[in-house]
């Protein structure tokens, strides 16, 4: 949500998102949601890399949970890599992780040299899927996995007058596609065993209930951290998400493949 702010994700923005996700988690669902993306997935002692990582939340509950061996989170905006630092230390996780600010584009990383990729709700501020999958795909090891969650569309026309009028209110790089782009891109990288899930039930009940919240209990806490003009700004903008979330054009969901070998 933008508010008045510097750069997509800056320090109101991160303390806003995190009060109302939890910290760390600059996306809805927390671990629940992170559990879901991965389930019946062995992550043990496996070496993953998370594009757009945030401020770290899903890379701490890898380690913590799954068993994973080693994080390393990638991310364009510095804020959000110093908050994940920060936090890393907080949890005595700086050994098992490594954040690093990188610029937009293809993956500074050497060829099959990650197990996994992790994503959580960041693609959608990358414009060229296909692009973007066939990086994943050098990225990553034979036979290594990439599991998803991103903010997609029903189908890939142009949006309707709501749908633009919400991403115009979001202020943010925004390039959201339909679950379909992503199986073809996807396929066409050479990855197999394609699982596609729609999130958009699950997310359009929680996000009427976080209005709830940015309009009731928690409002005092939010003119408290970003002030009354921004508080009222971004319960408007979080209305017109649920809106498009009823209209069925915003569609959260999670994508995961295996790379053939
Ligand atoms: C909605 S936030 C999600 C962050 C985190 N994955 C989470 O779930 O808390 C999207 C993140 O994607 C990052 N981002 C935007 N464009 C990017 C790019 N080209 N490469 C990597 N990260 C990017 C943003 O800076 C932001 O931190």
């Amino acid at each position: 949500m933008s508010i008045t702010d510097e750069g997509e994700y800056g320090i109101k923005q991160i303390m806003f998102l995190e009060s109302v996700w939890g910290e760390g988690f600059l996306s809805p669902g927390g671990v629940e949601e992170i559990d879901l993306v991965v389930k019946g997935l062995d992550l043990k002692g496996k070496t993953i890399l998370d594009i757009g990582c945030g401020c770290g939340g899903a890379a701490f509950h890898l380690l913590r949970q799954h068993g994973a061996a080693h994080v390393t989170g990638v991310d364009v905006e510095p804020l959000v890599i110093e908050r994940a630092s920060a936090l890393a230390v907080q949890y005595g996780l700086t050994s098992e992780t490594t954040f690093n600010t990188v610029e937009p584009g293809p993956l500074p990383f050497a060829d099959h040299s990650m197990d996994m990729i992790f994503s959580k709700d960041a693609f959608l501020h990358i414009p060229d899927k296909e692009a973007l999958m066939q990086d994943c795909a050098r990225v990553l090891k034979p036979g290594g996995i990439i599991a998803a969650s991103d903010w997609m569309r029903i189908d890939d026309n142009p949006p309707s007058a709501q749908m633009r009028d919400y991403i115009k209110s979001e202020g943010l790089d925004m390039h959201m596609c339909s679950l379909e782009r992503y199986r073809n891109a996807l396929a066409q990288a050479g990855f197999e065993d394609i699982h596609l899930l729609d999130r958009n039930a699950w997310y359009h009940r929680k996000a009427i209930d976080e209005v709830a919240e940015l309009k009731g209990p928690l409002r005092q806490t939010f003119v408290n951290l970003i002030g009354e003009n921004d508080a009222d700004h971004v319960t408007e903008i979080w209305e017109k998400m649920v809106g498009v979330l009823a209209l069925g054009e915003h569609r959260p969901g999670h994508f995961r493949a295996r790379l053939g070998k």
